[in-house]
């Protein structure tokens, strides 16, 4: 933990959204009186019925509830689109193709029209209000459509990344009862394509049910037609109009499902809502990052992951703003793309994941310095602590020592930016988040589950009250809501997160206290990939922890035991990596395998996962207390055999 302190500088104060005084009263305002604070905050949004009641929410355990604006009806899209029809020649989304010489900009009114023609489509092929669709897309102006055609409707989109793999598809196009998936034809990504119409064919084999697809027309690669089920976008886009009357929706209508991986279980469909979470996405990118109407935004997440949805889309589209999408990743052609994008299309803020920053460090200055940066002026990072290294880094030879840094905590369950500086008002520490945005009260607890009073502590993070942008249940299973984040602190949203907090107040969040592990930015259960080594018909056990990794953060680490009699060797470490890979996707890809011809279990069989991890990390010093092990030798066995 350093105690560097970086101000930003007058200038930036000087033109800033929020300064220190005003970031104060309107925090202190927001937790002192939630309820006036959002419904007078709620009007940036246009309604169509407007709410009378603002706040209905408990975190008691018997009876968790959330509802925000519950009286009020909107619709999502026409307030990311329609509503900026006034400017309509502003551009919307700059397009970046995976190709460098590829890209295009989409004005608010070419948005309109596209997603209207889409929502006619969706409405054609019987698409209704509450209806699932799955996308299955590559970053593509048409992922933005879809979801916007789909909000337009009242239909409830869920995303998948595309680099999930058929079977990880099939689970959710089941999971969210879908009845069409809309994909390409190949998703083009650092050069080589990947063929998603091969993958939703494999998935919608194993899908029972009358489940249709539109496909867009992507690179124009081969790919197997059924007639009956099959259509492209582009023949359907041309015989419909390009008006579509958007639906009301009440507020607390789902807007979209993503599925996220917790610590037990398959991955669950975290539910948001239309009104809150469109408000709390678009207050917190116009705070969060300094939005102005002149601003180049770019966002590198990917539209599978929320950072997608509600900073790449909804966030930034409410608020007008100008979005950069992006199809490639960070090291094709060359680790200088990010910096040449930025270049080219003038980017002013940059909002990206430490892993990035981290593998392009690796390649070397050189790569950054060959490009004009003098543009930005805010950069972002999200998704695991930023190490003070890549801190420093960033900040010196991107941000040219003159763009603060805004280092935002949230999840996919909270809809948006919990913890972050605002830039013009809070002075940063490397590698800590700071402080809470407007209406959120993180608390530490103790393994009690008592809240700890003193400023300086460390303990699990837990927030004490509702905010707009929070989810509202798990889709099908409001049970396993409750029981996730509301069951082992009650009274609190238990985040999973481990914290400190500084004697300044500043939270630091030190990791997940839970079996999720955090691959490259990427969020994994190490259950999922325990259940995708056991179905090897080989394997009969596996135990997967995390372990500190250079690049990703955290790597992959798998003990796995193997069927009496089946032979240990390398080549089946092989195939057990490319089955994980088939049964997940490559983010899931083990770093290391270890044979385990027998693993550390508590007498009653419990696996002890605390000594596996220490000996993944190499911390074989400091085991604990193995006298509870029903077998010791195990795990002298197990570090004599580390791997890796
Ligand atoms: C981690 C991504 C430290 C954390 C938006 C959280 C972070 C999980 C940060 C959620 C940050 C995200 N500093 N840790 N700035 N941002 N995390 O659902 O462990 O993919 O619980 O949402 O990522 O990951 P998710």
């Amino acid at each position: 933990m350093s105690n560097d302190v970086f101000a930003p500088s007058a200038a930036f104060v000087a033109q800033a959204n929020a300064d220190e005084s005003r970031y104060k009263a309107m925090y202190e305002a927001s937790v002192a009186d939630p309820a006036a604070f959002w419904g007078e905050h709620g009007k940036r949004l246009n309604w169509i019925k407007p709410y009378t009641k603002v706040k209905s929410t408990t975190f008691d355990y018997h009876n968790v509830s959330i509802k925000w604006f519950e009286d009020g009806q909107l619709n999502v899209c026409a307030n990311c689109v329609d509503r900026h029809l006034g400017r309509g020649e502003k551009t919307a989304i700059i397009w970046e193709a995976d190709d460098p010489k590829l890209s295009k900009r989409i004005s608010y009114r070419e948005l309109y029209e596209n997603v209207s023609r889409f929502a006619n489509v969706l409405h054609g092929m019987g698409v209704k209000k509450g209806d699932r669709v799955i996308l299955y897309l590559p970053m593509i102006p048409e992922a933005a459509y879809a979801m916007l055609a789909c909000a337009r409707i009242g239909a409830v989109h869920s995303i998948v990344f595309a680099g999930f793999s058929p079977d990880a598809l099939a689970d959710r196009v089941e999971g969210a009862g879908a009845k069409l998936v809309v994909t390409a034809d190949e998703a083009p990504r650092g050069g080589r394509n990947t063929a998603l119409k091969a993958n939703v064919d494999k998935a919608l084999k194993r899908v029972g049910g009358d489940v249709k697809t539109l496909v867009v027309k992507r690179t124009g690669g081969d790919v197997a037609w059924d007639a009956e089920r099959d259509n492209w976008l582009h023949e359907e886009m041309e015989r419909v109009s390009d008006h579509c009357e958007p639906v009301a929706v009440n507020a607390e209508d789902p807007l979209f499902i993503l599925y996220t991986s917790g610590s037990t279980g398959k991955p669950k469909g975290v539910v948001h809502s239309s009104g809150g979470y469109l408000l709390y996405a678009a207050m917190t990118h116009e705070y969060v990052f300094d939005v102005k109407d002149d601003d180049v935004y770019w966002c590198t997440a990917d539209v599978g992951w929320v950072t997608g949805h509600s900073y790449i889309v909804y966030g930034p589209l409410a608020n007008g703003a100008t979005t950069v999408m992006f199809e490639g990743v960070p090291t094709y052609p060359d680790a200088g793309r990010f910096w040449e994008v930025c270049a080219k299309h003038g980017v002013t803020i940059f909002y990206t994941a430490p892993t990035a920053i981290r593998a392009l460090m690796a390649k070397g200055v050189e790569f950054v310095q060959k490009h004009d940066l003098s543009k930005l002026r805010l950069l972002g990072s999200v998704g695991e602590p930023i190490n003070p290294e890549a801190w420093h880094w960033y900040n010196k030879n991107v941000g040219g020592e003159r763009c603060p840094i805004v280092d935002t905590w949230w999840q996919t369950e909270t809809g948006g930016i919990l913890i972050s500086p605002l830039p013009g008002a809070v002075a940063a520490k490397p590698g800590s988040a700071t402080l809470p945005f407007f209406g959120v009260r993180p608390v530490v607890l103790d393994e009690k589950g008592e809240e700890i009073a003193a400023t300086e502590c460390e303990g699990v993070l837990a927030i004490a009250d509702s905010w707009p942008g929070q989810m509202r249940t798990v889709y099908g299973d409001h049970d396993r809501f409750v029981s996730t984040y509301f069951e082992m602190f009650k009274g609190y949203y238990f985040s999973g997160d481990g914290c400190r907090r500084d004697k300044d107040g500043y939270y630091w969040i030190t990791g997940r206290v839970d079996d999720v592990i955090n691959v490259s930015g990427h969020r994994m259960g190490t259950a999922e990939v325990e259940s995708a080594l056991v179905a090897h018909p080989k394997v009969s056990e596996a135990a997967v922890v995390g372990y500190p990794h250079d690049i990703k953060g955290q790597g992959i680490y798998c003990y796995v035991t193997l069927m009496d009699g089946e032979p240990y060797d390398d080549a089946l470490k092989t195939e057990l990596r490319n089955w994980v890979r088939n049964e997940i996707g490559p983010i899931a890809s083990p770093d290391v395998i270890q044979w385990a011809p027998g693993l550390p279990k508590t007498r009653s069989g419990k696996i002890m996962r605390r000594i596996l991890r220490k000996i993944a990390e190499n911390e074989t010093g400091s085991l604990g207390d193995t006298s509870t092990l029903a077998d010791p030798s195990v795990v002298e066995e197990l570090i004599a055999n580390r791997a890796g």
